[in-house]
């Protein structure tokens, strides 16, 4: 059994989950279940990022300590994943006594491996709270971020440790070179390495007057306190949230993949790296950089005000279609955007007429014709049919195309309609045609056997009925899922009706 230790971004937790975390979120929920239904051991670790500056601003905004205001952000975010079904297997904070005694004993270590990694220098620039990041003049458009335009920069001048970030450039770009899947997209990639040849400068990892963060481990020369700046201490989520520097981390460190936004892949393909290296650990297998999910042409985020809430999205059609739906319509190795009419014509196309209705008409059939009962039948086309389903499937999920993978499961979907049409079981029942029917109802029940397992993932919900249906365990529970995906084996199960899956005018769930 392979070892697949997953992550998130940890969210900014200033407003109410968005578009945007829950694409993410959603994305590498997927990821997990697919590698679950592969058979690996999955650790799926999500969580929050809590000593921002602007949660802090959001805070005192609400009147409340910081503390308090995190904590009660907590249970809005894991109540949002737990609608939308993504079966993290850890929500970390932070916050975390653990987690910042972590990152203080990583300080430590660098400070013991590498003591001139760290120097005292002052720092002088504009800071984007938004970012949480120094702004060189270069990448502000009209003096302000491009990413937050309505955010109004702070100059900020101050004293603080700097990490020797330059230092790793040469040894980042080999490891760049011969692992060209560490870092993917390609189009992401590209994007890296044009910052790797501009030559890296040295980052500043302390604040000074910020209280709400984890205290850095030694004082400034002065014997002024600091303060971890907030990405030097949400990277290392990854590893202690292992039980670093306990014995955890030798069994779940280095992490098999970071999912993550376009947005911070200079943060995780070569500040977080470097910092590993500084402290002499390993470098996680990959990082995937996901585009942007647009609603209406636009990115969504708090400080937009763009309207949308993931409750709206599942209150639509239920949070398998919006599952889906969202990953189908915005692929998941670039930028992509719906709109409401668009979900509710992919609702209609793809989940009600396409996907819902083959198992109506399925289940029904084997009932009027078998009384239930699977009938035993030689191949036939379709069973070819979904073994080319499955082959394209994994090889899109494997190069994590997740939406890839979505249209081969659908690509059977449409086969399997297909080839109802043109067996017209109705037709064969009538003319007494009972070798024929059989042939006809026992490749229908082993493509949805088969659809059972390639949609579990992203219909987590749906598959776990259908698989019911046919007498089959939920494959998200099962040792046995991927086998029976790849090689249904149904004949003589009982098979019974289910209410539909995707109503035409959808009951709110
Ligand atoms: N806290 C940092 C991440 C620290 S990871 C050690 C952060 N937080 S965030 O709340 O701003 O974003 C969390 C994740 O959501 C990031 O990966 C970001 O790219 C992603 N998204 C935020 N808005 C997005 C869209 N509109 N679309 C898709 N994902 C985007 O960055």
């Amino acid at each position: 059994m392979s070892r697949f230790y997953l992550t998130t971004a940890i969210d900014y937790p200033n407003g109410v989950p968005h578009l945007g975390h829950a694409y993410e979120r959603l994305g590498a929920d997927t990821i997990a279940r697919y590698r679950r239904l592969r058979g690996d051991d999955v650790q799926f670790l999500v969580g929050m990022d809590e000593h921002a500056q602007k949660v802090a601003q959001s805070a005192e905004a609400e009147g409340l300590p910081p503390q308090e205001f995190v904590d009660r952000m907590a249970r809005v975010f894991q109540d949002t994943w737990d609608k939308l079904e993504i079966g993290y297997d850890v929500f970390y904070r932070t916050t975390d006594p653990r987690h910042q005694a972590g990152v203080r004993a990583l300080i430590e270590r660098i400070y013991a491996r590498r003591p001139d990694d760290f120097y005292e220098g002052v720092y002088e620039g504009w800071y984007c709270v938004g970012c949480e990041l120094f702004k060189r003049e270069a990448d502000l458009v009209d003096g302000t971020c491009p990413l937050h335009p309505t955010r109004i920069l702070d100059w900020q001048t101050e004293r603080n440790w700097f990490f020797r970030l330059s230092r790793y450039r040469d040894q980042l770009r080999r490891h760049h070179a011969e692992h060209p899947d560490f870092l993917q997209p390609d189009t992401r990639r590209n994007e890296v390495l044009a910052l790797l040849e501009s030559g890296l400068e040295d980052i500043s990892v302390t604040r000074g007057r910020l209280g709400w963060g984890i205290p850095w481990p030694r004082p400034l020369s002065t014997g002024e306190p600091q303060t971890t700046w907030v990405w030097f201490d949400a990277l290392p989520n990854y590893l202690t949230a292992t039980g670093f520097p306990g014995e955890g981390d030798r069994i779940r460190w280095p992490a098999q993949l970071h999912v993550v936004g376009k947005d911070i892949t200079r943060l995780h393909c070569i500040i977080w790296p470097a910092i590993l290296a500084a402290a002499g650990l390993p470098l996680p297998e990959r990082v995937w950089a996901h585009g942007f999910a647009l609603f209406k042409g636009q990115k969504l985020s708090k400080s937009a005000g763009v309207a949308f809430t993931v409750d709206e999205a599942i209150g639509r059609h239920g949070p398998d279609a919006f599952r889906y739906i969202l990953l189908r319509e915005i692929p998941w190795d670039a930028d992509g955007g719906f709109t409401w009419e668009r979900f509710d014509e992919r609702y209609t196309a793809d989940l009600a007429d396409a996907f819902g209705n083959l198992v109506s008409r399925v289940l029904a059939m084997l009932q009027r014709y078998r009384g239930g009962v699977i009938p035993e039948a030689p191949e036939t086309p379709l069973d070819r049919a979904g073994e080319a389903a499955v082959q394209a499937y994994v090889a899109a999920m494997d190069a994590l195309l997740l939406h890839r993978g979505a249209q081969a499961a659908w690509d059977l979907v449409s086969e399997a309609n297909v080839y109802v049409d043109r067996r017209a079981p109705w037709g064969q029942a009538k003319a007494g045609d009972q070798a024929g029917l059989d042939e006809t109802l026992g490749a229908l029940a082993r493509a949805l056997a088969r659809l059972a397992g390639l949609v579990s993932p992203f219909l987590p919900r749906s598959a776990a009925k259908l698989a019911a249906a046919l007498g089959l365990e939920d494959p998200a529970r099962s040792s046995a899922a991927w086998s029976t995906t790849t090689t249904p084996r149904v004949a003589g199960h009982r098979a019974r009706q289910i209410p539909v899956l995707f109503p035409k005018s959808p009951e709110p769930t």
